[in-house]
């Protein structure tokens, strides 16, 4: 079933169901509920098996699709066929805080909101790393050659998802992380001169390349860099990510090929120092709303449109869509982009959160005091406590309602249950709705609910920021199924549900 938009619209329809079903809550308030299939969020013991995705032109000659799989899930073309294990779900979610406490950090860094500051130390870069020519404004004072705050770098990406692209000519094919809260796309390049992490593919040779280019140090792009330096006057980039990983080299141009589509002359960091968790991936696609990302390079062609959905399970295929075609272009519920609200991230207006199709009385204040943004990269949506602990409150009282039995809270996440012996089951949740300015919303899918660590341990996939002022963040898992859509030219985000 397609979900409608925020299950209460639809409370009636769904409540003689559920009346006839005998599915009402225990004090006989009723409670939207949503189907989940238990044996979908356990990790599969069957080979999986994996379609071999096409590159396709959605159904429009001015979009382009790749398909997008999960990392370390079992159909990533980086899957360690060697023994090497994925991460842990514990170690995920310590990646996934810190990724959240480097965006709190450059949101209240960029909109100087006034909160408490977190500790956050100069992390070393190697000897030749570029020096800084960024505008004093965004470095903060520390800042000198070799030494650059935490604060400047960027999110890391560890329990993320990948895609194909092509570089150069001939084109050779990489797999790289997609990003919506970065802007700089980077691959790892010969000559490694100190260190390149272990990838799967074969690193981009620049000089195979016949349509490769470097950067002049005197090229308005080199200053549009957020970190930059100059060797033999070629344009050097840094992105540093708030663990210490980063990525230095030169910034370079080339053909890229996405899907069937080719854009020329695409500015991109050819890495020769780099080291981090990227897994074994070939590099990162910035995704950001700054001036050096994919869809604001690329915005003749695409009109700064792209969209993607995130497959419910880590088996899944999902896709991401370039241009004013895509489908999700067509389909999605809207909600304004707020441009203003700072540089790189996808700021929206978020209004408002349902249980069981009940809108929670949550103060509109608690939402635009901390103000949201959507990302792909970050794997649970973070709320103000003054928001999360509503949310957890009817959640828990309606699962108790449905007879579950209750578990340890694992890592960030506190609200916990034993499925065991509902393997091989459907279970029922009660529904989970994020509502944003302009009425579009996001009825969270039953895929994106929980976060299953283990079929005795699945727990409520949301958690509470430390303080209400920080930024809320709308994370990736619960943007399942939905196709997820930017559109830089109308300043909009949107969601078109059961998009795959
Ligand atoms: C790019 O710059 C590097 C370093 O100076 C140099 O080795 C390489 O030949 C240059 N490539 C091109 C195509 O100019």
């Amino acid at each position: 079933m397609a979900a409608p938009c925020c299950h209460g619209c639809w409370l009636l329809p769904l409540l003689m169901l559920l009346a006839a079903a005998g599915a009402l809550g225990a004090e006989g308030a009723s409670l939207v509920l949503v189907q989940l299939d238990v044996e979908s969020l356990l990790p599969s013991t069957a080979a999986a098996s994996c379609p071999t995705p096409q590159e396709q032109r959605p159904g429009a000659a001015t979009a382009t699709r790749m398909p997008i799989v999960h990392q370390h899930g079992p159909c990533s073309p980086l899957a360690d066929k060697h023994g090497k294990k994925a991460p842990s779900h514990t170690e995920i979610l310590v990646a996934d805080q810190r990724r959240v406490e480097y965006i709190h950090r450059r949101v209240s860094d960029t909109t100087g909101r006034v909160r408490r500051q977190k500790q956050s130390a100069p992390v070393e870069l190697p000897p030749g790393t570029p020096s800084s020519s960024t505008p004093a404004s965004s470095l903060s004072s520390s800042a000198t050659s070799t030494n650059l705050p935490a604060s400047s770098g960027r999110a890391l990406n560890t329990g993320n998802y990948v895609v194909p692209i092509r570089l150069g000519t001939p084109a050779a094919r990489f797999t790289v992380v997609f990003d919506t809260g970065s802007d700089t796309t980077w691959v790892q390049c010969q000559p490694c001169v100190a260190y390149c992490y272990r990838q799967k593919e074969p690193l981009f040779n620049p000089t195979k390349s016949t349509t490769y280019a470097n950067i002049s140090c005197t090229s308005s792009y080199c200053s549009d860099l957020d970190s930059s330096g100059c060797s033999g006057g070629h344009c050097l980039y840094a992105v540093q990510y708030g663990d210490g990983s980063y990525t230095v080299g030169f910034y370079a141009q080339d053909t890229l090929t996405l899907g069937y589509d080719t854009v020329k002359d695409f500015r991109f960091g050819c890495g020769e120092k780099n080291r981090g968790l990227f897994g074994k991936s070939a590099g990162l696609m910035g995704l950001g709303r700054g001036s050096t990302s994919l869809p604001v390079q690329a915005y003749d062609k695409y009109s700064g449109v792209f969209a993607y959905c995130i497959p419910a399970t880590s088996a899944g295929t999902g896709f991401l869509d370039f241009g004013p075609g895509a489908p999700a272009a067509v389909n999605a519920r809207l909600t304004p982009m707020l441009v203003d609200n700072g540089p790189t991230f996808y700021y929206v207006g978020m209004t408002g959160i349902k249980v069981g199709g009940h809108l929670l009385s949550i103060p509109g204040t608690v939402f635009s005091d901390a103000g949201a943004l959507v990302d792909s990269g970050t794997v649970i949506t973070r709320l103000p406590p003054s928001a999360y602990e509503p949310l957890r409150s009817a959640f828990a009282k309606g699962m108790e309602g449905l007879g579950y039995k209750t578990a340890p809270a694992f890592s960030i996440l506190d609200t916990c249950y034993d499925l065991t012996g509902h393997q091989g089951g459907s279970i029922e949740l009660p529904a989970v709705s994020l509502v944003f300015q302009g009425g579009a919303c996001l009825d969270v899918d039953a895929s994106g609910i929980l976060y299953v660590a283990d079929v005795s341990q699945a727990c409520l996939a949301f958690a509470a920021n430390d303080d209400d002022t920080d930024v809320t963040i709308v994370g990736n898992t619960q943007q399942k199924t939905y196709s997820v859509l930017y559109d830089l030219g109308k300043k909009v985000v949107g969601f078109a549900p059961g998009a795959c």
